[in-house]
């Protein structure tokens, strides 16, 4: 559905680039033109995702960070400019995540997700937004959150509170740097299988489950999210600042009173609608 350069003239760092969906994306991005800079704690993904890209004819680098140390991310994008000649778009996409029940967390393995969510997203945001206002060229900043920045789940407790922050970062530097034309928008996806969040999140049982769970019956498929992704950093999107686009096949709305009844066969469902629906007594 996109022209072929859609992202051409674009230097794209995606932080947690070289696994997951951050790989998918970074790959994506590559293919619609833009040079693409992976950034991560681990070198070999990084350096395969940069194989990858430039197997097929594109440019890419990898950047040797983690997003907690403020001062290795500057250097780190000081290094995506220095290699690029300056920067457009910034993808937060590192995350950390695990189940746990609350009362047993202790503080440094609340600080460890919310070091990585918040923190990471705060520092890398922070390294690119001067770069873009320095620039003077405007840019885009997506950030990757989840549905429950918003409602709240169970068992995931320092992930959502890093995501809500997260999410309102994105809404207060959308209207603060606007004047840069510094656009910030969020995806929040739905499951997505991908290896990091699977082996951390999906409890065994969980997967048939989850899918019965969606409206539509399936988990999402990396490329699916890959293109909203592109179309936001594109300019295509140019005037959309400060939304966040949910993308989980509906999910999340599942949660209302009157859902959980989907799980009837239409016949069954009638049948107790009718059960329920006032008899008109005689003239
Ligand atoms: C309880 C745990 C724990 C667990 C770690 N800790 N894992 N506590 N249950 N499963 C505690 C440790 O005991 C320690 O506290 C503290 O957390 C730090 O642990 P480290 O292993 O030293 O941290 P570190 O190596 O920095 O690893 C960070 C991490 C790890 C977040 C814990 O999981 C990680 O690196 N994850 C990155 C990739 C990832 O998680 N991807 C999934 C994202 S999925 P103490 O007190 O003992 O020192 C996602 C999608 C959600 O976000 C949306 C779904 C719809």
């Amino acid at each position: 559905m996109f022209e072929k350069d859609l992202l051409a003239g674009k230097v794209i760092l995606v932080t947690g680039g070289g696994t997951g969906l951050g790989r998918v994306m970074a790959l994506r991005f590559a293919e619609l033109g833009a040079r693409v800079a992976v950034l991560g704690r681990r070198p070999e993904p990084l350096t395969e995702v940069v194989q990858a890209i430039e197997a097929k004819g594109g440019e890419a680098m990898a950047a040797s960070a983690d997003v907690r140390d403020a001062a290795r991310v500057d250097a780190a994008v000081e290094d995506v400019v220095t290699r690029f000649g300056g920067i457009q778009v910034l993808v937060n996409n590192a995350a950390g995540n695990f189940l746990a029940l609350t009362e047993t967390l202790s503080p440094n393995a609340f600080n460890a997700v919310v070091g990585i969510v918040l923190n990471g997203t705060f520092h890398c945001t922070a390294a690119v937004g001067k770069r873009l206002i320095a620039q003077g060229t405007g840019g885009c900043i997506l950030n990757i959150v989840a549905t429950y920045a918003w409602t709240g789940a169970a068992y995931v407790v320092p992930s959502v509170c890093a995501k809500a922050g997260v999410l309102a970062m994105t809404r207060a530097l959308a209207v603060e740097w606007g004047r840069y034309r510094i656009r910030l928008n969020a995806i929040a996806p739905g499951p997505f299988p991908t290896e990091g969040a699977w082996s951390r999140l999906m409890l065994p049982g969980m997967e048939e489950e989850g899918k019965r769970r969606n409206p539509t019956g399936r988990f999402g498929d990396p490329p699916e999210l890959a293109n909203l992704a592109a179309y936001l950093a594109s300019d295509a999107a140019s005037y959309i600042n400060g939304e966040c686009v949910t993308m989980d096949g509906g999910e999340w709305l599942m949660g209302q009173s009157f859902n959980a009844l989907t799980q009837l066969p239409p016949e069954q469902f009638q049948a107790l609608a009718e059960a329920l629906r006032p008899r008109k007594s005689g003239p």
